[in-house]
This record gives C-alpha cells, sequence and structure tokens, in this order.
C-alpha cells in the first residue's frame, strides 16, 4: 500500500524522506516521489519503478529544502507512471495520499466544470486541485483543510505542503494511519513508527477524523468536530536497529528464520514460567459461558483462524464462525448478544478487517483483535489485544506473523478450554509442552530447509500446482497455494483432501505436483487415500509427514519432506514452515521479486 512521509525542521530533508521511504517499501509500491519547498516554490522528483530510480533523479537534479514530503505509491487509480506519482501538485498545493477518495470522480466533474482540469487519473490530485481552488477563493489554509476534511469521502490519510506557509504541514486521517513523530526542533509524519524508526521514537497516532497543523517545534490536531484535542505522545517499540537483512538475501528467507523466536516470544508472553501456568489478557466476559466466538481476518491471517475453529470447538467444544473480513463486513451477519468477536492481523491495520471490527462493535460484541504491530488501528480500537510477538514483518508475504498468531490462538483456545472444563489436566500440560517444545523443532526444520531446494526446482516448471490437506493441515494446504501464487507466480489451489473427487480432481494429469501436508494424526489414512488418487491420475506427489506418516506411505510419492514428530495439535504451527519455504525456493527458481511481488502491498488498507 501507499507509504507517506513528512518532514520539517532544520536541516535537507530529501535525502532523509527517501531513507524513510525504503523503509516502508514493504508495503509494496510501484512509483515514488518526494517534493520540497526552497524559498517558499515547490519541486518535486518523481519516477516510475523502484526507489532507486527516484534516487537516480535525485542524483541528477538534487533537491534543497527543510520541508518536504515523500510517497511510495501502490496504483489504484491510474497506472504507476511518473503523471499519476506523488506528490500531486496543483498550484501552490502539493499533496501525499494514502487510500481511496471515493467521491473524487463527482469533484473531478465538478472542478472540470470550472476550468480545473486535472493532469493525472489519481483521486489524489482531487485533493490538492480543491485545496488550491480552495486558497485561491480566499480561504486560509487552516480553514481550506477543514473544508476538504469535510468534502472528501472515503478512507484515506495525506499529508500536504502549501507554498503560502513554508513553515507547515498539514496532515490528516480517515480509516488509513497516519503517525506523528517529534523531535528536537524537528517533526516528522509518516504512515506508521517503522517510516519514523531511526528518526524518532516519540510517536502519536492521529484517530480516525483527526487533522493536524505541524510546524517544526509541535503539532495541533484537531477531531472530526474541528475541536483541538490532545492526542497522547508515546515512545513507539520499534527499532531502527531491527530493519534489516542481515545475512538473508530477502527480508521473507530472514522471516522465515525468525519462526523459532516468534514461537517462542509469543508463548513466553503468555505462558511465561513464573506465572506456573497460562496467563492470558483479562476479558470483559466470562469464557465458561461465551455462547459462540466469530473469527475474522484477510488472507494468510484467515488461515489462522479457520486453524483456530478446529482448536477452538474440539478443545473448548465452543461454537466458532470463522469469516472472510472483505465478505463480513457487508454480509446480514447474525451475531448473539453477548457474544465475542476477533479480529486476526499482522499489520493491524488491513481495512477490510478494520471496518469488520467496527461492524462487529456495533452489533454489541467484545471486540478482540490479535496483531504484531502493537500500536496499530485495531489494537487501539479492540476491548481486549493479544499481542503477537514477532517483531516488525517486511516481507510482503506473511511469514512469521502467521506462526505467531497461531501459538497466540492456542494458547487462548487451550485457556479457554481450562475454563469451560472440557480439558484434562494432563491434556492441558501435554499441549503446553508440545507447544514449548516448537522453536527447538522450527529449528531443525530450518536446518534441512536445503532438502526442499530439488522439489522446488521441480515445481518452478510446473503451471498448475495442488495443495491437499485434511482437518487442521487444509488451512496449511491453502496457506501453501496461497504463497506459491504470490511470490512465484505459479497457480496453486488449496483443497480439503476430501473434496478433492468433488472436482479439482479433473485436474490432475500426467506430472502435475500435488503437495499434501499430512502429519500422522486422526485424519492421515484418508489423507493418503486421496494421495493415492491423484497418484492413479500421474499426480507427482510431495508428502510433507513425519517419519511415521512416510513409512506408512512407503515409497510412493515421488518427493518426501520428512518433518519432526509432533503433538497433531502443534502441527499446523510447524508445517506452516515447509510450505512457506517451498514457495521461498520455488520463488529463487523462477528469480521473482520475493520480498515485493509484483501488485501485492503488505497492509491492505483501501478496499
Ligand atoms: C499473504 C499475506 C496476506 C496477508 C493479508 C492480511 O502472504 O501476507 O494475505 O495475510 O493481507 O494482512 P494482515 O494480517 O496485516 O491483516
Amino acid at each position: 500500500m501507499c507509504g507517506i512521509v513528512g518532514m520539517i525542521g532544520n536541516r535537507p530533508v530529501a535525502r532523509l524522506l527517501v531513507e524513510s521511504l525504503k523503509r516502508l517499501e514493504y508495503r509494496g509500491y510501484d512509483s515514488a516521489g518526494v517534493a520540497t519547498l526552497v524559498d517558499g516554490a515547490l519541486h518535486r522528483r518523481r519516477a516510475a519503478g523502484k526507489l532507486f530510480a527516484l534516487e537516480t533523479a535525485l542524483e541528477a537534479k538534487p533537491l534543497a529544502g527543510d520541508i518536504g514530503i515523500g510517497h511510495t505509491r501502490w496504483a489504484t487509480h491510474g497506472p504507476p507512471t511518473v503523471e499519476n506519482a506523488h506528490p500531486h501538485v496543483a498550484g501552490k498545493v502539493s499533496v501525499v495520499h494514502n487510500g481511496i477518495i471515493e467521491n473524487h470522480q463527482e469533484i473531478r466533474t465538478e472542478l472540470v466544470a470550472l476550468e480545473i482540469h486535472p493532469e493525472s487519473q489519481t483521486d489524489t490530485e482531487i485533493v490538492a486541485l480543491l485545496l488550491n481552488k480552495l486558497l485561491d477563493d480566499g480561504a486560509t489554509p487552516e480553514e481550506a483543510m477543514r473544508q476538504v476534511m469535510a468534502r472528501v469521502t472515503g478512507a484515506f490519510a495525506f499529508v500536504v505542503m502549501m507554498e503560502d506557509c513554508p513553515s507547515t504541514l498539514f496532515a490528516a486521517r480517515r480509516a488509513s494511519p497516519l503517525a506523528i513523530g517529534y523531535g528536537e526542533g524537528e517533526m516528522f509524519v509518516g504512515s506508521d513508527a517503522l517510516a519514523l524508526a531511526p528518526l524518532t521514537r516519540r510517536i502519536s497516532y492521529l484517530d480516525d477524523g483527526d487533522w493536524a497543523i505541524i510546524s517544526a517545534d509541535g503539532a495541533r490536531v484537531f477531531d472530526h468536530h474541528g475541536a483541538e484535542v490532545e492526542r497522547a505522545v508515546t515512545l513507539s517499540a520499534v527499532s531502527g536497529a531491527l530493519i534489516g537483512k542481515g545475512n538473508y538475501r530477502h527480508f521473507m528467507e530472514k522471516e522465515m528464520h525468525e519462526h523459532p523466536e516468534a514461537a517462542g516470544y509469543t508463548l513466553f508472553h503468555y505462558n511465561h514460567p513464573s506465572n506456573g501456568g497460562l496467563a492470558m489478557p483479562e476479558m470483559p466476559f466470562d469464557p465458561a459461558t461465551l455462547p459462540k466466538l466469530t473469527i475474522v481476518a484477510a488472507g494468510t491471517s484467515s488461515f489462522s483462524g479457520m486453524i483456530a475453529k478446529y482448536w477452538f470447538e474440539s478443545l473448548a467444544r465452543l461454537p466458532v464462525e470463522v469469516d472472510i473480513a472483505s465478505e463480513f463486513r457487508y454480509r446480514d451477519t447474525v451475531l448473539p448478544e453477548g457474544g465475542a468477536a476477533m479480529f486476526i492481523s499482522q499489520s493491524g491495520e488491513s481495512l477490510d478487517t478494520l471496518m469488520a471490527l467496527r461492524h462487529a462493535r456495533e452489533q454489541d460484541q467484545h471486540i478482540l483483535a490479535i496483531v504484531n504491530v502493537p500500536e496499530s488501528t485495531m489494537a487501539r480500537e479492540a476491548d481486549v489485544v493479544l499481542p503477537t510477538l514477532a517483531g516488525p514483518e517486511i516481507g510482503v508475504a506473511s511469514t512469521k506473523a502467521f506462526t505467531g498468531q497461531l501459538v497466540a490462538l492456542a494458547c487462548l483456545a487451550l485457556d479457554w478450554a481450562e475454563k469451560r472444563g472440557t480439558v484434562t489436566p494432563e491434556r492441558s500440560a501435554g499441549i503446553l509442552k508440545a507447544l514449548e517444545h516448537l522453536p527447538v523443532q522450527m529449528a531443525e526444520v530450518l536446518e534441512r530447509e536445503h532438502d526442499l531446494v530439488p522439489i522446488c526446482h521441480d515445481l518452478s516448471h510446473a503451471r498448475d500446482v495442488l495443495y491437499l490437506g485434511r482437518g487442521t493441515s487444509f488451512p496449511i494446504a491453502l496457506e501453501g497455494a496461497l504463497k506459491l501464487k504470490e511470490i512465484s507466480y505459479i497457480h496453486a489451489e488449496g483443497y480439503a483432501a476430501g473434496e478433492m473427487k468433488h472436482g479439482p480432481i479433473a485436474l490432475i494429469e500426467d506430472g502435475v505436483p500435488v503437495v499434501i501436508v499430512a502429519p500422522s494424526d486422526q485424519w492421515f489414512e484418508k489423507a493418503i487415500s486421496n494421495v493415492t488418487e491423484a497418484m492413479a491420475r500421474g499426480g507427482r506427489v510431495v508428502l510433507l509427514s513425519d517419519s511415521d506418516g512416510i513409512a506408512r506411505m512407503g515409497n510412493d510419492a515421488t518427493w518426501a519432506f520428512e518433518m519432526p514428530d509432533c503433538d497433531p495439535f502443534v502441527a499446523p504451527i510447524l508445517y506452516a514452515l515447509p510450505v512457506q519455504l517451498i514457495s521461498y525456493h520455488t520463488a529463487l527458481e523462477k528469480g521473482t521479486d520475493v520480498d515485493q511481488p509484483r501488485n501485492l502491498a503488505k497492509s491492505v488498507t483501501v478496499e
């Protein structure tokens, strides 16, 4: 998604803006630009493609100026060309923007009728043109900002710089996140704390509908009624030192190698040895009498929810419904009085999930959020936050945050099962032990990562790949297929193995790879009989199982990757690793842009 930065102070900002934009690269983008004010006049450089193209443009024609704004654009309205890249300039006004202005077409028509013609196809330029028109009509900058905020609809964040105000930046937010950073005699604004990490850790977050006037010595914030308000300044947990690839080729590779830490730290957070058992956050309801849990998320995070459904149902005997956020938010959902709704998100900012959270809030549900970014909007809006301690995730494809989510969910399912009296102390202790053992077993899988390389070499020539699993391995099959599609661009489908004969089996012909996720669990026998059906039709089977499963399968699979023996309850957490690693090594074979796959954004803050 688009990334925004702005700075105002007493030193040249162009290079700092680009450095901040680099820390927002993980969000995904396809063009970039910066603008500064020099002696009260706007200057900008823009480039299509990656940031080095912008750096080249800046080397050729450097930009001076102690005040500036910058942007990485993920194209929504109009292709990723220089003309559509931000900052957009209209007369004396320059704007960078993230999100979507829903009524831009209507405003565009009005402006054109007044002979004001946009140069780009973007919704952003409409904001710049509107502001400039209001200034031309005699409005003060503050009045113009107020009027624009009242006029535009949609989910957005933007930062504005005006020639008439050489010592001021204006920032506004509705639904899309925006953070203000406080320095010494200089101020910053950015899409998240990560963008501002090396510059300052003193951060305040604008609330929905807020807009702000930022000068070198501070910020004045106004809420959606126009009243001046205080927004707390907190010390961000994000540190600039954390953000680097180290010795890894890609952030995704580094982050997969952080699975053991993500799982370990998250478990430690909920099951600290000094507590003598699970210590989950206090709930505003009694889990023993909860009628239903609704879990909502998007993409990989929704697969965590699907796995959790198996856990809550089997262990805590709790009815659970899982939905994807983009559907849930527009459905006429029937939610029980006193029910709980849980939202799972790495970023805590995915717009669909955030809107689904608000939809559930309107229906009087208790709101729980599982997030990896503690300062995110979802974390701030939830009644109860269950953090995952996976650390910043920069690669666009979510990896370690997924296992962090699963560990948090496993702890919660276990805790509620204890409170509902549906689990024996022995089983509870067994599951905790299996969870505690996970980081070591994850490290074992990562040590044998290279055994997957020949398999991935094979897969990289495939046109279609089928992923199958039953029970809690079904969402892992979905995760494997999603990741392969995302970063290697190979068409892949994940299916519940039992569904194969109801349709997808028609896809299997000589040489089609079928990855089967099959730990030795209660579903193993059935999963294997589905595999033999695939093999009988010429499918090339990649079996992910433990030593017992591989022995039971005999030599029938084309490839087998041996996983450590584990309690079936925690198997989906461990089996997330080989499916993610397979997608990574297949993408390496294909030479794709692993960390920033085409068309994708890290945090999807538009609909
Ligand atoms: C897949 C992936 C996406 C995200 C999805 C939700 O590799 O990264 O499918 O899982 O966009 O994002 P969050 O969890 O930030 O809400």
